[in-house]
């Protein structure tokens, strides 16, 4: 064969394979849209049961843990509990964070209830953190309905980036802190306090980056394949952290839990931070009165009636706990900021040109009943 023959067999026999391979290549992000709906018979739901769970779940959670199950009493009566399993000890050795997450799903279920003629009852059974019943809840037909738009519960997700830096509107600022004026206040980006907030979640995170038992339990629930994230429905998918593109595909083929551990990941997602806080209309800061189950339950409850309300004014929420979750840096956090109160979520904020959909994954109803 002539050499310039060859050249030409060899390039197009490499580019063949390397679109094979390309092809056989976990090729996009494996996102909620995706999941399919499949009917589960495996448990005998009464009408909407199955649905007032699944709004419920879409409610967040830290590394998106999904740290309820529910127990089957009878029809309509359920106990919400606490999933030992899902615990976060490495950045939440106190729950208090599980806490506030079942708190968000409860928030959710009542809103969904509400709007399909059921009063939503609950009674609180836990006393710590760690109790496995957290709540009785009997859903009974309503007199009146109490509509809600369920719209606000399916499109609510976080979002990490392409903030703008326009500070909030007097009439946004009091539409996010209406009737919660004690427990909700808004740092503008011009304001001290939001350098310092900026400075101390980059340096949190450097401490949490390089502390392995924290950076061990997120390599546990980050899902990089699509195969791992169809097959567990929770965790942090690379479609959540908004990794899209060649940057995606590299992580989506080549990655995995020990790759997390090593030096390069860990400045990179320090780097990426530091561009987060660095674009946003400032910081919400969610505040309560004490830190019982019944205060950090309501506490869950009162960020995603923030959370639900946001999007129809373009107003993005990236929840950054780890000033709180950082011993050092929380030590300082409430004379930094100048607030008696416990701080209990850190919420960078900001108007955004367009809203993208939800892309984080939740298990079905069925996988977290217990009968
Ligand atoms: C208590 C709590 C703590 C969270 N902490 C963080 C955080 O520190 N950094 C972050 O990027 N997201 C954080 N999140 C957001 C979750 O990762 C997110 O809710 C989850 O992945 C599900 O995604 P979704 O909100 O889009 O449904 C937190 C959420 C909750 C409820």
């Amino acid at each position: 064969m002539k050499r310039r023959k060859f050249i030409g067999v060899a390039g197009t026999t490499l580019l063949g394979a390397g679109v094979a391979c390309y092809l056989l290549s976990d090729k996009s992000n494996f996102v909620r849209a995706d999941t399919k709906k499949t009917e589960l018979t495996k448990f005998a739901f009464q009408p909407d049961e199955r649905e007032l769970l699944f709004l419920a779940s879409i409610a967040p959670s830290g590394h998106n843990t999904q740290p309820w199950f529910v127990k089957y009493l009878e029809p309509y009566h359920w106990i919400i509990g606490n999933d030992k399993t899902r615990w976060l000890p490495g950045v939440d050795p106190n729950q208090r964070e599980t806490i506030l997450s079942i708190g968000a799903f409860m928030q959710n279920l009542e809103f969904a209830a509400n709007n399909l003629g059921y009063n939503c009852q609950f009674s609180i059974l836990a006393t710590t953190n760690q109790d496995e019943n957290l709540v009785d809840v009997k859903l009974t037909k309503a007199t009146v309905i109490i509509n809600y738009d369920i719209k606000q519960i399916n499109h609510r997700r976080t979002i990490r980036s392409n903030y703008l830096s326009d500070v909030f509107t007097k009439e946004d600022i009091s539409y996010l802190t209406k009737e919660e004026t004690n427990f909700i206040h808004y740092i503008p980006n011009t304001a001290k306090e939001h350098v310092w907030l900026n400075e101390q979640t980059i340096e949190a995170n450097r401490i949490q980056a390089y502390r392995d038992a924290a950076q061990t339990e997120l390599a546990n629930w980050i899902r990089f394949s699509s195969k791992d994230a169809a097959k567990h429905m929770d965790g942090l998918t690379l479609a959540g952290m908004e990794i899209e593109g060649i940057p995606g595909w590299y992580l989506r083929n080549f990655y995995g839990k020990k790759d997390v551990l090593q030096k390069g990941f860990r400045e990179q997602s320090i780097d990426k931070v530091a561009k987060q806080v660095a674009q946003s209309a400032g910081w919400l800061l969610i505040t309560s009165k004490d830190n019982t189950v019944p205060t950090l339950l309501e506490t869950g409850m009162r960020l995603q009636r923030l959370w639900l309300k946001v999007r129809d004014k373009k107003i993005a929420i990236h929840p950054m706990t780890q000033i709180i979750e950082e011993t050092s840096t929380n030590r300082i956090l409430n004379q930094s900021m100048g607030i008696n109160q416990a701080i209990q979520f850190i919420l960078r904020t900001g108007y955004l040109k367009s809203y993208p959909d939800p892309v984080t994954l939740r298990r079905s109803a069925e996988q977290f009943i217990r009968t």
